[in-house]
């Protein structure tokens, strides 16, 4: 029997609500399964800074390093109660950031997906969608902008200034490509490389390295896309895409943008990934606007479980059931308040009524050999 050891982060806001449900689903994928999951639950984020004066305390840190995987809810707080916060404390640069950079998850994995039949999530045009979305984007997500250098001052002529530096060495920017070009091979066969070559020379050797990486996948077509370009075909044409790599920022901006086309944020789980460990999150915020009222959509902080079940755990069956269980909830024409527009014939239910659906709907599939 397997043991592992789980980092839960409940995080801020809607955290600890969809965090229920997902655990949830680990508590039944035990139960099903050889394996045990013992679940510590460490404060990150914003709640944790209040409490121990730390938005990544060191009993977290702790925690986090002996665990096998991380599971973590969104942080942070709305723009006015942010402020009651310095700035190098709040969660995003104070934990969320040192996390990625603790633990060296450079790849990130934020799959967009909607089957045909749910097209009436999306605000696209069924004859858009066609077959449905299905896309990976692979985010590069300890580089970049994000962790570039950074100085703010006010010059001798007493004018303000700020400066943020992009930066990418090659190795960076050919292991990133590596976890691409091999999702690819899974997959079509296909990568679309988002880039601003046109004006950055970051990109430039992006794409270089990215050419070069390639000749050892000689089966994978690579298609270079400016990033405003690629934003426009997400909405006009998503079918062309299956996989797509990208560097932080695109990354974290053409996400979001593939959550807006499935019709929610709450559709977006993902994997951050390193060498040695990998922590999984929902990839939007913690929505402090309906924090507490248990009308938050769960889906993304449970496909963050069947993502680790698969690349954490090689449960892949058992992650394969997650995803359907989910997915059978939808297709009876339930969901969260967030995917039940009014006239569309779906039958809004909560967080925890949501949970609960998707545990019935796991239980009924067949425990993995
Ligand atoms: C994400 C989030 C974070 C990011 C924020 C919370 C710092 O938006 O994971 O996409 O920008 O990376
Ligand atoms: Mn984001």
């Amino acid at each position: 029997m397997n043991h592992y050891k789980i980092a839960l982060l409940d995080g801020d806001g809607i955290g600890p609500e969809i965090m229920k449900e997902a655990v949830k689903v680990l508590n039944l994928v035990a139960e099903r399964n050889k394996v045990s999951f013992e679940l510590i639950h460490a404060p990150f984020g914003a709640g944790a800074y209040f409490e121990c004066g730390h938005p990544f305390p060191e009993q977290t840190q702790k925690i986090c390093d002996e665990a096998d995987a991380i599971l973590k809810g969104p942080i942070g707080l709305n723009h006015e109660d942010s402020k009651k916060i310095p700035v190098d404390m709040q969660p995003e640069r104070g934990a969320l950031l040192p996390l990625r950079r603790r633990y060296n998850t450079y790849a990130n994995f934020r799959p967009v997906y909607l089957p045909k039949a749910l097209a009436h999530f999306s605000p696209l045009k069924a004859e858009i969608i066609g077959d449905g979305i299905d896309i990976m984007i692979i985010r590069e997500l300890v580089g970049g902008l994000y962790f570039g250098h950074k100085e703010t001052g006010v010059t001798a002529e007493g004018v303000r200034f700020v400066k943020e530096v992009l930066e990418y060495d090659e190795i960076q920017i050919r292991r990133i490509a590596i976890v691409a070009f091999e999702t690819a091979m899974k997959r079509k066969k296909v990568l679309h490389n988002i880039h601003k070559s046109n004006v950055l020379k970051s990109s430039v050797l992006w794409n270089t390295v990215m050419e070069e990486v390639g000749q050892d996948y000689p089966e994978v077509r690579i298609e270079h896309i400016l990033v405003d370009a690629a934003a426009t075909y997400l909405c006009l044409n998503p079918g062309r895409f299956d996989v797509m790599v990208m560097e932080n920022m695109f990354g974290d901006i053409l996400s979001d943008q593939g959550g807006g086309i499935l019709g929610s944020l709450g559709l977006m789980p993902s994997a951050c990934v390193g060498d040695n460990k990998a922590y999984y999150e929902p990839s939007h915020g913690s929505a402090p606007d309906i924090a507490g009222k248990n009308i938050a959509n769960p889906y993304s902080m449970i496909g963050s479980v069947a993502m680790m079940l698969e690349m954490s755990f090689g449960m892949d069956q058992e992650a394969k059931n997650v995803w359907h269980a989910m997915q059978s909830v939808f297709a009876d024409g339930y969901s969260t308040a967030d995917l039940s527009k009014p006239g569309s014939g779906v039958t809004m239910i909560n967080t925890p009524a949501f949970g609960d659906r998707v545990v019935d709907a796991l239980r009924k599939l067949p425990v993995p050999a």
